[in-house]
């Protein structure tokens, strides 16, 4: 299927069937959430993949009792860092380095200006920034989970504050930006069949 056949046939499941998603299908979509973009590729975000039942089950309270939660069968969680460290710049270079099999003194350049580039943000203005960039992992994880045919729910309708303490965040210096249900829709999940309402294209669209 096209990718927009794709993005026709995936909507925001609100009733899954308990299915289990396949490893295969699971390593699909995580291989696309590793290759989504970010602002300077810091990816600064870490990527929960919970299929523990005990877990979920303490997680649903938390995210006011949305049934995606149990039913489905990987929670994905994005957890942004809380702010941006020079050491977390220094490991990017390094890795930059490894991969591409350079000099790290070559990127030397790069490295003073991301940092410079962010010397003047407060921690919260990090903060925000860092889930902003999560934001788009979860983007393309939807996309990938379409492919797949894997029925996928982003949801917001979570407490962060608990997710951290219940994930155990705060001390990794990371917060709960965003959350991906993954599994199968149930029949009796009435959504499945209505038509998608988006604004329209005139209104959406501004060509100049
Ligand atoms: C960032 C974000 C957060 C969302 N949070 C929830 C949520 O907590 N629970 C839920 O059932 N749907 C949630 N949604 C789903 C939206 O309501 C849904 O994507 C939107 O109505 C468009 O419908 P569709 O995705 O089914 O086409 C969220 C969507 C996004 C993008």
């Amino acid at each position: 299927m096209s990718l927009i056949n794709n993005l026709q046939w995936r909507y925001a499941t609100k009733k899954m069937n308990g299915e289990s998603v396949t490893n295969e299908k699971l390593q699909a979509i995580l291989d696309a959430i590793q290759l989504a973009p970010s602002s300077y590729g810091l990816q600064p975000y870490t990527v929960f993949v919970i299929s523990d039942p005990e877990v979920k089950a303490k997680l649903q309270p938390a995210s006011y009792g949305q049934t995606q939660i149990v039913d489905g069968s990987h929670i994905i969680v994005f957890a942004s860092w809380t702010d941006v460290s020079a050491q977390q710049v220094d490991d990017y270079m390094t890795n930059i380095a490894s991969k591409r099999n350079m000099p790290i003194e070559a990127l030397n350049g790069f490295k003073d200006y991301i940092n410079g580039s962010i010397a003047n943000l407060s921690q919260e203005q990090k903060a925000a920034w860092n889930a902003k960039q999560s934001y788009i992992a979860l983007g393309i994880g939807l996309a990938a989970a379409a492919e797949q045919q894997v029925d996928a729910t982003p949801m917001e309708g979570f407490v962060p504050a608990q997710y951290n303490e219940i994930l155990g965040l705060t001390q990794q210096g990371l917060h709960a930006s965003v959350v991906m249900a993954l599994g199968y829709r149930a029949e009796t999940d009435a959504l499945a069949t209505m038509p998608k309402v988006r604004r329209d294209k005139d209104l959406l669209f501004k060509f100049i």
